[in-house]
């Protein structure tokens, strides 16, 4: 019989070969022929499953909400400060990328996976909050250096009213919601944020969508696909920010004197 060669490589999301690339075996010509979005796009390479509409609907909304949150932000900042430097495009867009982590826009997949851990366990928000406080563990998707509870975060909110309209459950998105109201109990800037209200949703779009079954939710979260909308999405921000400095012909950037407590 024939003998097949080991190959170095396995790869199962796309396939360049034929006279068409195809995403999860479907032809190009289908995804635009056919009206796929960059929801639908999402969803074949990172799912390797077409999803219904409401949930490639609710891809998008995650991305064009987190695109960008001004000038200020970790990401922003530096990638302003890189392109002012002289830098190219690339260099200033990874340069924000590298801020994204457990504090800035890079915790919700922590965020799914404490909260869904907290909620399987049937712990009380009581509960699951202090005991993160033992462990000396901030609670992912808690906590805005602005937002605060009689500021809250529009971006939560207008995902909230999406997925309270369209999924079909949204029990991990309402114990959320009852973890903040316990944490707003405590601090006035202990709101949901962006991270924890993506994090939360997604995990009731896995388990209420009928298209993952249980082993596959538990991959998607162990190993972490969601902090990917983030990065993915204020990638769009912080193209536009190294544009933005380029166009104004800022020059390099130096920080303050003023700004900097010199002390020993
Ligand atoms: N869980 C429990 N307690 C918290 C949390 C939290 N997530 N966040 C803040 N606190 C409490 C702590 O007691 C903190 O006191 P400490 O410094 O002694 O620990 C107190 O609130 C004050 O916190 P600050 O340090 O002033 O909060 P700060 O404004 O610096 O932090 C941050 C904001 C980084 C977002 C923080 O709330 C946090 O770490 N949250 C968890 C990570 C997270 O969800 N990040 C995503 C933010 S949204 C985004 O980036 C798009
Ligand atoms: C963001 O989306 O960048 C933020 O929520 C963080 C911030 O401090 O505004």
């Amino acid at each position: 019989g024939k003998v097949r060669a080991p190959t170095h490589i396995i790869s199962t999301i796309s396939d360049d070969r034929g006279e068409e690339p195809c995403y999860a075996g479907v032809p190009m010509s289908s995804i635009v022929e056919q009206g796929y979005g960059v929801g639908d796009v999402i969803s074949l390479l990172w799912f390797k499953r077409s999803l219904p509409s409401y949930c490639t609907k609710f891809i998008e909304i995650c991305v064009m909400l987190c695109a960008d949150h001004g000038p200020c932000v970790s990401g922003a900042h530096n990638t302003i400060v890189t392109a002012r430097a002289g830098k190219d495009l690339v260099s200033s867009l990874v340069s924000g990328l590298l801020t994204i982590g457990p504090r800035f826009g890079g915790a919700v997949d922590d965020a799914a996976r404490y909260f869904k851990d907290a909620y399987d366990k049937n712990l009380t928000p009581y509960e699951f909050v202090e005991s993160m406080k033992k462990k000396g563990i901030r609670v992912p998707g808690i906590g805005h250096r602005i937002k605060r509870g009689d500021n809250r975060d529009k971006r939560v909110e207008l995902l909230q009213l999406f997925a309270r309209t369209h999924f079909p459950s949204v029990k991990y998105m309402e114990y959320a919601v009852q973890v903040e109201t316990y944490t707003l109990s405590k601090a006035n800037n202990l709101v949901l944020n962006v991270d924890g209200a993506i994090g939360t949703l997604f995990l009731d779009l896995l388990a209420g969508s009928g298209m993952f079954n249980k082993p596959e939710i538990d991959e998607i979260v162990e190993i972490g696909y969601l902090n990917g909308l983030f990065v993915l999405a204020r990638s769009i921000g912080l193209i536009g920010h190294t544009f933005d400095q380029k166009r104004l012909k800022q020059p390099l950037y130096r920080h303050p004197w003023e700004d900097v407590l010199y002390t020993k």
